[in-house]
């Protein structure tokens, strides 16, 4: 297997057994941290994290990671650069493909991440997008198969707005790696149609298949894997919050969902989410809307407290991983020799 120079804009890019490749050399690479082996390969090398958008997993598995294995790193945040304000994204992909060795982009548009990758002769990796985040998908994919041994022929099933970066690059994932992916959401959060027929072309090749479901009971049952995301995603307009809440609210992953699914069933979200009163916009949110959704008066909005607190709950285990996987398409995209 060889990436060295491959960009990582979408998995829809990637083949099954090279996404397979990359979570098992995350897995590689998760062991030996743990047993203190050092994996220095990329000494010397520097790569740039650009983000346009907040950041906590994201940012921090880039830098742990890019430090474990060498090399150095540039953050530069929202305010921090020229890029969109005084130059274009095609100069800055010229001026930082000069300087650096590799490229992460955190941001609004895809054609964004896809210029910079263009432009910059240099791998770029997609820290999300509104369209996409496959850094979070590989890390996911560890997961589960650290929890059940296999990805393939699991009933993988997603709860909130699949039409988001995170439902568009789960029903890829899934299609990829042969699993079942359902997607449970009013029909109008149901991921756009001409992704749902490139998916459905994929299924056919690795025996996964997709199915959307309205009813959450339904849709919860037979699962392996429940997932979900925040209502409102990054970049969205404030005023979105209620209609989403009215939409998505018999959506929320409660105990009776989780009980409706397989018993060994594990609940999975990307984080941050939303599970109690201890942020701003969860205080903001439950006090703006709260009289009329008794969940949300607890700050509880996609998932109740309850469960995500629970011992079906990946969820950390799972932002743990967002470093072992990105170290992992670091090392294989920078270096050929690491065997
Ligand atoms: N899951 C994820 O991408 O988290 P951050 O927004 O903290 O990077
Ligand atoms: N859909 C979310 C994912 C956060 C990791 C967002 O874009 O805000």
């Amino acid at each position: 297997m060889n990436l060295k120079g491959r960009s990582l804009l979408t998995l829809l890019d990637y083949k099954t057994d090279e996404i397979q490749y990359l979570i098992n050399l995350a897995k590689r690479l998760k062991e030996e941290k743990r047993q203190g082996i050092p994996h220095r390969y990329l000494e010397g090398k520097n790569i740039v994290l650009l983000f346009q958008k907040d950041s906590t997993r994201t940012r921090c598995a880039f830098e742990v990671g890019a430090y474990d294995l060498g090399m150095q790193t540039t953050y530069l945040g929202p305010t921090g650069s020229q890029m969109g304000k005084k130059e274009s994204v095609k100069d800055t992909a010229r001026v930082l493909g000069h300087m650096y060795d590799a490229i992460e982009f955190r941001g609004y548009l895809q054609t964004d991440v896809m210029a910079l990758s263009e432009f910059s002769g240099v791998p770029v990796y997609n820290g999300l997008t509104d369209l996409y985040h496959p850094t979070q998908i590989l890390a996911d994919f560890l997961t589960i198969q650290e929890t059940f041994g296999t990805l393939k022929g699991l009933n993988f099933t997603y709860f909130g707005d699949a039409r988001n970066n995170m439902g568009n690059s789960l029903m890829i994932g899934c299609a990829k790696m042969g699993m079942h992916f359902k997607a449970v959401a009013p029909k109008a959060l149901w991921p756009r149609k001409e992704l749902i027929e490139v998916c459905e072309n994929i299924a056919k090749e690795t025996g996964a298949t997709l199915s959307f479901e309205t009813d959450p009971l339904k849709g919860a049952k037979d699962s392996d894997i429940i997932y979900t995301d925040v209502w409102v995603s990054m970049g969205e307009a404030k005023d979105v919050w209620l209609k989403r809440i009215k939409e998505l609210y018999p959506y929320q992953v409660s105990k009776d969902i989780m009980k409706a699914a397989n018993k060994k069933a594990i609940f999975m979200h990307c984080l941050p989410a939303f599970h109690g009163l201890d942020t701003e916009v969860g205080q903001q949110i439950a006090m703006e809307f709260g009289d009329q959704y008794p969940t949300v008066k607890h700050g509880e909005l996609e998932v109740t407290d309850e469960v995500i607190e629970s011992k079906q709950s990946v969820v950390f285990e799972e932002a743990e991983n967002r470093m072992h996987t990105i170290k992992a398409v670091m090392l294989a995209t920078l270096s050929d020799d690491y065997e």
